[in-house]
């Protein structure tokens, strides 16, 4: 099994040129403003922060952890020349075949070098940045993930919820949206009138990232999904208070307690969408028993920004393999490739490769893409294209819209779907939970499809030669 250590991945991805260090940056201002502007482009490296003024040297902050397809691959174990869809691929098969290991409990592990409990508690001892310059505070919870477990079972539930930090180092404010599983599980303790507990691991292994971020279903246990995918049990220690299981090699966590009608004030916070869409709120407060962490530590970070950006790039994969099975779930053949690409959040723009099999083919699959559970939320555009597009290659994508779209006959605008307030262009005013969405088919219109001209490229056969013999003055894709 991979190694589940921040600093084996941080080696890796050195090894692979993929790590800039920077030194003597302000977590109130400049962190983020770095982050910001590194996030701008896709591919560019993973940036450590070291030597954060006023704070003690080694205590360090990563950030831009998964922002390349390269990164992405190499998290899951997979090639570090993957492709989008070969990671698509990777979520599809897991959905068909997903196998459960628990985490194994282990009596210790570095997590447990530094540990403070009580009045020894201090979050503030941390480097948190402000993130974005408008934010309402300092984030320690964001490339994150907050651990509860079932009052009525043995689920444990891993879930990336955005956590505040405040002057008092005691304390975290938690923003879990309605309906999360994490949510759901808080209120079950609330409705009994007790205390959640909770535990919150703030810096870790980017694994750890990519299923809090990711709609496991309900009542699975993210834990055993990675041992399930990486082929071996997650080790864990109990939390000394809660007994809820933390990864060993977390570089930072916490545990303690929400106590029902607990709140503070929250917020703003520049948001997935690329906007500051919420404002200020009573959210619940987490009141943190016991504090520990690894010698040097390091607090992951991952920005929702305007995209691209570290919130949504990666979970597009997921995402993608998701609406595939719903398709075909739905009794749908022919589906080829689907992409939620990254400028839309992964979730406002979908492309659906198909290989036109009937009349009507592209359009029950464009109509069926933007209304599946994967697919439906927020969604605003969703595009059908023929299986000779790249799903993920928006250049290919524009070029089917620009020349085999109809827009008399192949746009539909679908009115009150489903969103939220986060959506810009939701409505109506106040509850802002609708959208309206149209569905393009950029097929080759099925009548036709025996006279469409002829595409001026080399054919699969011709490349494959021309490939085979010319490799070594060939560019790279
Ligand atoms: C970086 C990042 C930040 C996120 N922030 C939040 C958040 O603050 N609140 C929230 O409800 N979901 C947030 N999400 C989305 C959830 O992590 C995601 O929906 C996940 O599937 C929730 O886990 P659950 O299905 O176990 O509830 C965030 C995701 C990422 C990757």
């Amino acid at each position: 099994m991979n190694s589940l250590d921040l600093r084996d991945w941080l080696a890796q991805m050195e090894h692979a040129g993929d790590l800039q260090r920077v030194a003597g940056a302000r977590r109130e201002d400049e962190i983020g403003g770095i982050v910001d502007i590194y996030q701008r482009r896709m591919g560019r490296p993973t940036v450590l922060f070291d030597d954060i003024p006023g704070f003690r040297r080694g205590y360090r902050v990563l950030a831009n952890i998964l922002t390349s397809r390269k990164r992405a691959a190499l998290t899951l174990g997979l090639p570090a020349n993957s492709t989008d869809l070969d990671l698509v691929r990777f979520w599809r098969k897991y959905l068909t075949d997903a196998k459960a290991v628990p985490p194994a409990f282990v009596n210790t592990g570095p997590v447990q070098e530094n540990v403070q409990s009580g009045t020894d508690v201090n979050l503030c001892q941390f480097p948190t940045p402000k993130w974005h310059e408008f934010d309402g505070g300092p984030y320690i919870g964001t490339g994150c993930i907050v651990i509860m477990q079932d009052p009525d079972s043995d689920w444990i539930n891993l879930g990336t919820y955005r956590l505040q930090a405040y002057d008092d180092g005691h304390i975290a404010a938690l923003m879990v949206s309605k309906g999360k599983h994490g949510d759901i599980i808080m209120r079950r303790y609330h409705q009994r009138g007790q205390p959640c507990p909770v535990a919150v691991v703030v810096g870790m292994h980017p694994i750890f990232l990519v299923v809090g971020g990711i709609e496991i279903p309900y009542g699975i246990g993210e834990y055993d999904a990675i041992g399930g995918f990486l082929g071996g049990a997650v080790p864990v220690i109990k939390g000394p208070r809660t007994g809820l299981p933390i990864p060993t090699h977390a570089e930072i966590a916490f545990e303690g307690t929400i106590t029902p009608g607990d709140l503070i004030k929250e917020g703003p916070f520049g948001e997935w969408t690329g906007y500051y869409a919420g404002g200020v709120r009573n959210l619940p407060v987490v009141r943190i028993d016991t504090l520990m962490y690894r010698n040097d530590p390091i607090l992951t970070g991952a920005v929702p920004a305007v995209p691209p950006c570290d919130d949504t790039y990666w979970r597009g994969h997921f995402r993608s393999a998701a609406v595939w099975g719903q398709i075909e779930g739905a009794g749908v053949p022919g589906v080829k490739g689907v992409w939620a690409h990254e400028a839309g959040g992964s979730r406002f723009w979908l492309t659906i490769a198909i290989e036109q099999m009937y009349p009507g083919h592209a359009k029950q699959v464009g109509l069926i893409a933007s209304q599946c559970h994967a697919g439906a939320y927020a969604n605003h555009y969703t595009v059908v294209v023929d299986e000779d597009i790249d799903p993920a290659n928006m250049e290919e994508v524009i070029w089917a819209m620009c020349t085999r779209v109809d827009p008399r006959e192949d746009l539909d605008v679908i009115k009150g779907c489903w969103s939220t307030a986060l959506d810009p262009m939701s409505y109506p005013e106040g509850e802002r939970s609708l959208n309206a969405r149209v569905v393009i088919d950029a097929c080759r219109p099925w009548t036709k499809r025996d006279t469409f001209p002829r595409v001026a490229r080399s054919t699969k056969e011709m490349d494959a030669q021309i490939r085979a013999k010319w490799a070594h003055v060939l560019p790279e894709e």
